[in-house]
């Protein structure tokens, strides 16, 4: 598991080519992306669930996903390249494009608040990973509430 992502992430995000030059389709980036938040909402979600009392507290459960969630939370940003708006359904509102940096500003936020929260879950205490959790879950929805449509889009 370890192995599949270090290659998978040696190939996505440690090169330094282009965006656009990651993907063959614009459809190839859009579900690259969608992917990518599928992933960080399954991880971020398992130590959020032990924040609230809904999964049992495994402090090395919370260590491991809090550190999968911020080691994946750079890889959807490297797929929102310009023609990337449309290719397949999705929800990128076009703002993400015409407000850049804003969006920018959005996902430097999160990717913060995860690494707080990775800092947090290794040292095993149940009361800092509450803590870091909120911040997370606020970072994703400041996004959303602006750059997130509602529908999916019709391509
Ligand atoms: C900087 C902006 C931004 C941040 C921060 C952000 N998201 Fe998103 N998220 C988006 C956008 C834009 C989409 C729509 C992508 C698309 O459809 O191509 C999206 C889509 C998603 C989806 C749906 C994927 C799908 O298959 O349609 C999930 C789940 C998700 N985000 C979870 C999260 C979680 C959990 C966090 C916080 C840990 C987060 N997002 C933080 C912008 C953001």
């Amino acid at each position: 598991m370890k192995k599949l992502f270090l290659a998978a992430c040696a190939a996505a995000c440690l090169t330094s080519l282009p965006a656009a030059a990651q993907f063959q389709k614009p459809e190839d980036a859009i579900k690259y992306r969608q992917s990518a938040f599928t992933l960080i909402a399954a991880h971020f979600g398992r130590v959020a669930g032990m924040a609230q009392g809904r999964i049992p507290f495994d402090a090395k459960a919370a260590a491991d996903n809090a550190a999968l969630a911020a080691s994946l939370s750079a890889l959807p940003f490297t797929a929102f390249g310009a023609g990337t708006d449309k290719g397949m359904p999705n929800r990128a509102k076009p703002e993400v494009w015409s407000n850049a940096a804003a969006f920018k500003g959005k996902a430097d936020d999160m990717q913060a608040a995860l690494a707080k929260l990775n800092e947090a879950a290794k040292t095993g205490n149940l009361d800092q990973i509450k803590a870091a959790v909120g911040p997370v879950g606020g970072s994703c929805k400041a996004c959303h509430d602006d750059f997130r449509a509602e529908k999916y889009s019709a391509n």
